[in-house]
């Protein structure tokens, strides 16, 4: 049976300020996404949020790219747009940069995150979804699980899972992709993923058996409006199990609360902390950045769960660490490398200071 999943997300307005989701939101989405299912558009759908980003999650037979499922999702935000406006929450409409739907949501605000597999006997799956942070923010984690012995010990010892996997990664500067085979190519493939403002990693697939194994959302927010519109705050699809990693494999990245950009004004690294759905609400210094994971089983297409998985206690020495990463790091207030380098600043006076200034700077000899 072949099912389509599709993650698409966007932030309409914030719940104080940018630090939550106002539950109207969710519950008009939840309006649209049941009128969408007793239609049979949908097989199955979870509406949640990761801070004051709204998240549908839905289940089809459409394949990725449709533009029923696109045209939903987005007049979804439109109507949740409208009760955001009337709560006169914060940030009205951020996302959606584009005044009419015009086939598909990509480039027009939305992070979307999509794959068609056939279902197999037990179809277990991982949505990752991220707050105050930008796309790349899944390279290091997509790494460790595809391609890292010492987080993935089933790359070793798993016969359905020794050829490895390959990875295609997309340059959002030039617009263009690239695919690399892991393990033979990862030190070429660490060449580019380990500068994740602009290189990331798209997709994911099994070699043996060209089975896609993890999708992620990649559009930069800033390039599609050419302005800074907020931070892309991305989403991930991984499946897990048999020729693909467990569970524990797929989390074990998180337990390491690595540095990513975002965080206050989007122009700042901080640790990314693994946090259950309800403390996903970033507040200190508009963060730290915050990522959440909800697990499902996938029964013709019926979303079974989820599972809030980082809500199980085995990631509170990640959170501790976040925190403690998020005290240090705060303590270079406006400097590198806590505040981001020049070019990739969200908010920035340069222009203004600089022109100000010009005639006070002297050449030196
Ligand atoms: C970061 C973020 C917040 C805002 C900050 C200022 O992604 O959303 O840190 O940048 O709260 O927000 P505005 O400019 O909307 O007042
Ligand atoms: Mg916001
Ligand atoms: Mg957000």
């Amino acid at each position: 049976m072949n099912i389509t999943l599709s993650v698409i997300k966007a932030d309409v307005g914030g719940y104080v300020g940018h630090s939550e989701s106002h539950p109207d939101l969710l519950a008009k989405a939840d309006e649209w996404l049941t009128r969408a299912k007793r239609e049979k558009l949908l097989v199955d759908y979870r509406v949640t949020k990761c801070g004051d980003d709204l998240q549908l999650i839905m289940t089809h037979q459409n394949g990725v790219d449709n533009e029923k499922i696109h045209k939903l999702a987005w007049d979804t935000f439109v109507d949740c747009t409208e009760v955001a406006r009337k709560l006169k929450l914060h940030g009205v409409g951020q996302d959606l940069l584009a005044d009419a739907f015009s086939g598909n949501v990509k480039g027009m605000g939305p992070g979307v995150a999509e794959m068609e597999f056939v279902e197999r006997e037990a179809e277990t799956v991982i949505i990752f979804m991220a707050d105050k942070t930008s796309s790349g923010a899944w390279n290091l984690p997509l790494y460790k699980m595809f391609a890292d012995p010492f987080n993935t010990i089933g790359l070793v010892i798993a016969e359905n899972m020794h050829d490895g996997f390959s990875f295609e990664v997309h340059d959002i500067k030039e617009h263009r992709k690239i695919n690399f085979n892991a393990p033979d190519e990862i030190y070429d493939l660490l060449v580019f993923i380990g500068a994740p403002s602009r290189f990331m990693v798209k997709a994911v697939y099994h070699r043996k058996t060209k089975e896609i194994a993890a999708t992620s959302s990649t559009q930069r927010l800033a390039l599609i409006a050419g302005r800074y519109v907020g931070k892309d705050d991305p989403v991930c699809i991984v499946r897990s199990q048999g020729q693909f990693p467990a569970v524990g494999e797929v989390l074990e990245p998180f337990t390491l609360p690595f540095l990513v950009e975002g965080w206050m004004r989007g122009s700042h690294h901080g640790p990314l902390m693994p946090v259950a759905t309800e403390d996903s609400t970033p507040t200190r210094f508009d963060g730290p950045p915050r990522v959440i994971a909800l697990g499902f089983q996938l029964s013709g297409g019926k979303l079974v769960g989820p599972r809030d998985m980082f809500a199980d206690k085995s990631f509170d020495n990640a959170r501790k660490q976040a925190n403690d990463v998020a005290d240090f790091m705060r303590a270079h207030g406006p400097f590198e490398p806590h505040r981001l380098p020049l070019e990739e600043m969200e908010y920035t006076t340069m222009p203004q200071v600089m022109e100000k200034l010009e005639g006070r700077f002297v050449h030196l000899d």
